[in-house]
């Protein structure tokens, strides 16, 4: 397995302590940067990643910036990309069970490292159940691709 990992400078401690645990496990990590720990712009190291994840370099990618909410809304503007800030184990298994999320990204300001550890853990660990959760993902893709969505239109409010 390859993953991409990427982060702000808020966030450089967690994404090495992160990077090295997914090491540790055999998983081959692309580090984006950024190694800069007084400023630098979460979307570049969002969109890096997210690049990486769309192109099909790597099997999915990991985001941290403050709260992972800047760095994963950046990613998600790439097509092909479902990322998901998660600050518990749980949504990040849902997340990749029901919404297939190939991103998972988390905030260093919000949660500590075990617990990204674990979140990590999780989503690695679960697979996409396709079936009605696929249909609903398609959904997403659909109105990515076009700007709409066939079903909302015909279905009442
Ligand atoms: C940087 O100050 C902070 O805005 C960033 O790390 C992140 O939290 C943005 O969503």
């Amino acid at each position: 397995m390859k993953l991409a990992i990427g982060n702000d400078h808020v966030a450089v401690d967690m994404k090495l302590e992160i990077k090295a645990f997914l090491e540790e496990k055999g998983i081959e990590v692309i580090d984006v940067g950024t190694g800069e720990r007084t400023s630098f712009p979460y979307p570049v190291s969002g969109y890096r990643v997210a690049r990486l994840v769309a192109d099909g370099e790597v099997d999915g990618g990991v985001l941290i910036c403050g709260t992972g909410v800047g760095i994963s809304l950046a990613a998600n503007k790439v097509p092909g990309i479902r990322a998901c800030v998660c600050s518990e184990p749980y949504t990040a298994k849902l997340s990749k069970q029901h919404n297939n999320t190939n991103i998972i990204a988390f905030g260093a300001r919000v949660i500590g490292v075990e617990l990204a550890k674990m979140i990590v853990e999780e989503w690695l660990n679960a697979e996409f159940l396709g079936g009605r959760h696929g249909t609903r993902v398609d959904m997403i893709t659909e109105i990515e691709q076009t700007g709409k969505l066939a079903e909302a239109e015909k279905t009442a409010p």
